[in-house]
């Protein structure tokens, strides 16, 4: 049956036959319009610029094997721009209107089998499956999500528009100078593998302190303390030198292995945990 506008009473003149229908829902989705910087449970919502959807998808350098998370996802953008990378991806939030919304614009870009949209509270989201956060949160968002974080696999990267992550150093960050005029500055993060503690070497115990991805600590050499110097994970990949050794290697649960080049010399090593 058509219905023509005239017949509408006049407050709905102007939306869409479907909205009109949807009202029944209190908030007609196809129309919803979310304002920057309205009210959201622990942060409002301010849409990361597009230009930084890119940037924070470079620097993440996601590709169709990634699975892709966003804490908080607003209209979808993070996770629509990661969709049509290829990558899966899920967005988790908390407004049911702007989960509405998101769900559209993934439709409309015709990747809504690659982006998925759920309601829900990020603080309880399971993010076990990441292998990528794109984040756009406020610090004290951040430090409550911290722990969670550091459970993703070693290699996990995490994207952050503008704030860091409180006590994290990031491996690096960028700022867009060019169609940004707030919000444009990412910070990068690898999850770390973990190492601290004792490890085993056919010489002696290596004992690591870690504090995320700064590694450093003792190597016990027949009776003598030498120093772990410039030690640093990069996810699974370890570096660190020794007496003006440099150690490579990777982490793999209780094993780590790799090639060290000395000055004259290079040998392959092994250190497991006792
Ligand atoms: C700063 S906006 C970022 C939106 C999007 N990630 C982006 O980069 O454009 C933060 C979003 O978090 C949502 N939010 C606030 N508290 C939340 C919570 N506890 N769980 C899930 N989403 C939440 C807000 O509704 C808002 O959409």
């Amino acid at each position: 049956m058509a219905i023509r506008m005239s017949k509408l009473p006049r407050y709905l003149h102007g939306v869409g036959f479907a909205c009109a229908f949807a009202l029944a829902s209190a908030v007609c989705a196809q129309n919803y319009q979310p304002v920057i910087g309205q009210g959201g449970k622990d942060v409002v919502w301010v849409p990361t610029p597009d230009v930084m959807v890119e940037k924070m998808l470079d620097m993440a350098a996601v590709t169709p094997r990634d699975y892709v998370i966003d804490l908080g996802s607003g209209d979808g953008r993070n996770i629509i721009g990661a969709a049509k990378r290829g990558a899966r991806g899920l967005g988790v939030e908390y407004n049911p209107d702007l989960v509405r919304l998101s769900r559209q614009r993934a439709a409309a870009a015709g990747v809504a089998d690659l982006a998925q949209i759920v309601e829900g509270d990020m603080y309880a989201a399971d993010i076990a499956a990441a292998s990528v956060l794109m984040l756009f949160l406020v610090p004290e968002n951040l430090r409550r999500l911290l722990p969670a974080f550091l459970t993703l696999p070693p290699g996990a990267r995490i994207v952050s528009n503008t704030y860091e992550i409180p006590g994290w150093p990031a491996v690096k960050s960028e700022t867009v100078r060019e169609d940004c005029r707030a919000f444009c500055i990412v910070f990068y993060y690898v999850v770390p593998a973990k190492v601290e503690g004792v490890w085993r070497m056919p010489e002696g115990d290596l004992a690591l302190d870690q504090e995320f991805q700064r590694v450093s600590g003792s190597y016990d050499f027949d009776g003598i303390a030498l120093p772990v110097e410039n030690g640093v994970l990069e996810g699974a990949a370890i570096r660190f030198t020794i007496n003006g050794v440099e150690y490579r290697g990777r982490v793999e649960g209780d094993v780590m292995q790799g090639t060290a080049q000395g000055r004259s010399r290079s040998f392959e090593w092994r250190a497991t945990r006792p």
